[in-house]
């Protein structure tokens, strides 16, 4: 068939305008796999492989077939199986094969209705008393509307072994919400039903750096606020819309279907598992968190609103309520039990700066706080630094993003006291695209945030790690031109953690 009419069937099929006989004959033209694939997850023994069935002429269930290989050309087939496809869930699929070689690289693809997706590569953690190095980049914030992705172009070249992503892979905002200049838009207005989420969640697919990276490597993912709406809690949106919670189960279904997470966190209502423990062999620990799902509502927020504030600590008592908690007491403890004292390195992959940051200078002010991050929740974060204290976590670094700038900071018990040990190092990444504060003013509060080694707000981009045993090496890397996805992408600073001392250090 040739690319023109190939072209009308595909269009005429993604409108459910194409007579059935058409349908037929030429559903074995239609690409079924324009998402692409991804895997995720990775365990010495196994991994999850993802895709997803595009195509208004899907039955209810699909049955796809997917492999598994040791090599690029699928010669020496190590795994296969079939999985059903669902219309209920999008007619996703999250292959989990199992009984894998740890340590390994393999290569995957899906074969359904006579179509096969592009081959992607992925691979297993190390085997738990493997000592491995870990090379891995992590990223957050692609708002689709405030640039390109040069970062993940640039990513799909670096080799790394997993992809750590950290929150916001789509923004619920509208087309109309674009900024001036902007490339390009969201569609439709602002996602509220399940079918708006999964609209979008194929938009951000729709970009070729972002597919190509999926493919490449497997990711561990969590997520923040914008996967849902910009700073919910637990039934309650910044601007207090009734149903909320119908909202956001659509959204968390549309998350679940379009990213490589296990069936068992096929979610029930608003509830899926997100915060997990992954170990790469005997080197690190590396533990995700979930600041969404169970997080009590923002401290004093603007009158007649929910959401984020920034607030002097003195006029707000509620920033001083030991019960408030940003994780939830059940993940609290998880997380207490979950610090691993014996590998010398422990990695938690959570959402946003958890350094305080006060605006102003606390001294003379008490510190003026952005009730969103930690700094919301100032009691519960001295309790998790204490937890990973008592637990004699072998060399923390905490791994952020959400603020949409690069900070590096030293974590300590007390903030305010300039003497108090650096218990852990904080790497929290820029945006792939989403824009940032102005870099002035992020500029202008450092004098009294002594332990922050680098900030600043106005860079796009991503981390690239190295670890071993010794040491931990990170490259903020960011991109010259947020605007053009062929940009240069350039190393902006290099930190080196050496183990058993921490904090980062300038190479
Ligand atoms: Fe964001």
């Amino acid at each position: 068939m040739n690319a023109t009419r190939r072209q009308l069937l595909q269009t005429a099929l993604a409108l459910g305008a194409a007579p059935a006989f058409i349908r037929h004959a030429c559903a074995a033209d239609m690409d079924r796999f324009p998402l692409g694939v991804a895997s995720g997850c990775p365990r010495p023994g196994g991994m999850v492989l993802w895709t997803r069935l595009i195509g208004t002429d899907l039955p209810e269930q699909v049955a796809v077939q997917w492999e598994l290989a040791a090599d690029e050309g699928f010669k020496q087939i190590v795994a296969k199986g079939t999985d059903t496809a669902e219309a209920a869930w999008a007619h996703s699929v999250h292959a989990e094969p199992a009984g894998l070689s740890p340590g390994r690289w393999y290569w995957y693809r899906f074969t359904a209705m006579g179509g096969r997706s592009a081959t992607g590569r992925t691979r297993t953690a190390p085997a738990p008393d493997a000592a491995e190095p870990l090379r891995f980049a992590t990223a957050s914030c692609q708002r689709w509307d405030h640039g390109e992705y040069a970062a993940w172009r640039d990513m799909a070249t670096q080799e790394l072994d997993l992809v750590l992503f950290l929150g916001d892979y789509i923004y619920e905002y509208a087309a109309s919400s674009a900024p001036a200049g902007a490339t390009r838009r969201h569609s439709g207005g602002a996602a509220r039903s399940l079918d708006d989420y999964r609209a979008r969640h194929a938009q951000y697919k729709s970009d070729p750096h972002l597919r190509a990276m999926h493919a490449r490597a497997p990711w561990i993912i969590t997520w923040d606020d914008h996967e849902i709406a910009n700073d919910y809690t637990p039934g309650r949106a910044q601007d207090l819309e009734p149903n909320f919670e119908l909202r956001r189960a659509a959204a968390t279904q549309a998350y679940w279907e379009h990213l490589p997470f296990p069936k068992s966190a096929r979610p029930r209502g608003t509830e899926t598992r997100i915060h997990e423990r992954y170990d790469w062999g005997s080197l690190a620990r590396l533990i995700t968190l979930d600041d969404r799902q169970w997080r009590d509502p923002q401290a004093c927020p603007k009158p007649g609103r929910a959401g984020s504030n920034t607030v002097y600590l003195k006029d707000c008592e509620a920033l001083r309520d030991p019960r408030r908690s940003l994780l939830g007491g059940a993940q609290e403890r998880w997380l207490a039990q979950s610090w691993d004292a014996s590998r010398p390195w422990n990695l938690l992959g959570q959402q946003t700066l958890m350094a305080r940051y006060s605006w102003t200078d606390p001294a003379t002010t008490s510190g003026q706080y952005w009730t969103e991050a930690w700094d919301g929740y100032p009691l519960a974060r001295q309790r998790l630094l204490g937890d990973m204290l008592a637990a004699k976590a072998g060399n923390p670094v905490v791994l952020g993003g959400d603020v949409h700038a690069n900070y590096v900071a030293d974590l300590k018990l007390d903030f305010d006291d300039a003497k108090s040990a650096t218990i852990a190092t904080e790497f929290c990444g820029t945006s792939i695209s989403s824009h940032g504060l102005a870099n002035d003013k992020v500029q202008s509060a450092l004098p009294w945030n002594a332990h922050l080694r680098y900030a600043r707000s106005d860079q796009r981009g991503y981390t690239l790690f190295d670890l071993n045993k010794q040491r931990l090496t990170a490259e903020l890397r960011t991109v010259d031109e947020a605007m053009d996805a062929q940009s240069p992408v350039r190393v902006e600073k290099r930190y080196v953690v050496e183990a058993g001392r921490p904090g980062a250090l300038t190479t």
